[in-house]
C-alpha cells in the first residue's frame, strides 16, 4: 500500500491499492473514504454490483471478499488492500453459470432484476455459512439439523431486499442451492 499526497495539496491523499476483481488485478489509487462499492462502479467499471441505499440498508451492494458476504458500500477500500473479490459477474467457471445462479434462473427468482447480483452473492455466501455450521437466529444448531428450512434461508438472506417482492421465488431457489450442496458438504458439519 503506498500513500501520496497530490502536489500542493494535502487534503487529496491518495492510497494506491492492489484489488482482485472477478480474476482480475487492480491496481488502483483511492482516496481513504472510498467504498468498494465506488471504487468498484466509478474506477474500475465493475457494474455487475449495485448501488441501492447506500446505507447498508438493502443488501443490492453484496460481493464476496476473500469468500465472505459483504456489503460493499460498508466496506472502506483501503481496508481491502489485497483483497479477492467476486461480484455475481465472476460466479461460474469455464462458462458456466455457478449452481446458485442457474437456480434463480429456474425458480424465475427475479422481477426488474437489480437486487439479484446482491441476492445471488448473498446466496453463496449463506450457502457457504451452512457448510461451515454457523449458527442464525433461525437455526442455533446447524450441525443437529443440516438441511435448511425455507424459514433458515428467509433469515439469513433477511438483508437482501428486493423492492419487487421476488422473495416467493427467491428462498426456493436458495434453498435448492443449499439442498443440492448440501451432500458434498455434509461431512464437513
Ligand atoms: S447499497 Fe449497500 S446495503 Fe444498500
Ligand atoms: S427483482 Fe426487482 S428489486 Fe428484486
Amino acid at each position: 500500500m503506498v500513500t501520496s499526497f497530490a502536489t500542493g495539496n494535502p487534503g487529496r491523499m491518495k492510497t494506491e491499492i492492489y484489488l482482485r476483481v472477478d480474476g482480475v488485478g487492480h491496481a488502483v489509487a483511492v482516496d481513504a473514504r472510498s467504498t468498494v462499492l465506488d471504487v468498484l462502479r466509478e474506477r474500475l467499471g465493475v457494474t455487475s454490483v449495485k448501488k441501492g441505499c447506500d446505507h447498508g440498508q438493502c443488501g443490492s451492494c453484496t460481493v464476496l471478499t476473500n469468500g465472505r458476504r459483504t456489503l460493499s458500500c460498508l466496506s472502506l477500500a483501503i481496508a481491502q488492500d489485497g483483497a479477492e473479490i467476486t461480484t455475481a459477474a465472476g460466479l461460474g467457471s469455464g462458462g458456466r453459470t455457478h449452481p446458485v445462479q442457474q437456480a434463480f434462473l429456474e425458480h424465475d427468482a427475479f422481477q426488474c432484476g437489480y437486487c439479484t447480483p446482491g441476492q445471488v452473492c448473498s446466496a453463496v455466501g449463506v450457502i457457504d455459512e451452512l457448510a461451515r455450521g454457523w449458527p442464525s437466529a433461525a437455526a442455533a444448531d446447524v450441525a443437529a439439523d443440516p438441511e435448511p428450512s425455507a424459514a433458515e434461508v428467509a433469515e439469513r438472506m433477511s438483508g437482501n431486499l428486493c423492492r419487487c417482492g421476488a422473495y416467493a421465488h427467491i428462498v426456493p431457489a436458495v434453498l435448492q442451492a443449499a439442498t443440492d450442496r448440501a451432500p458434498m458438504d455434509g461431512a464437513g458439519r
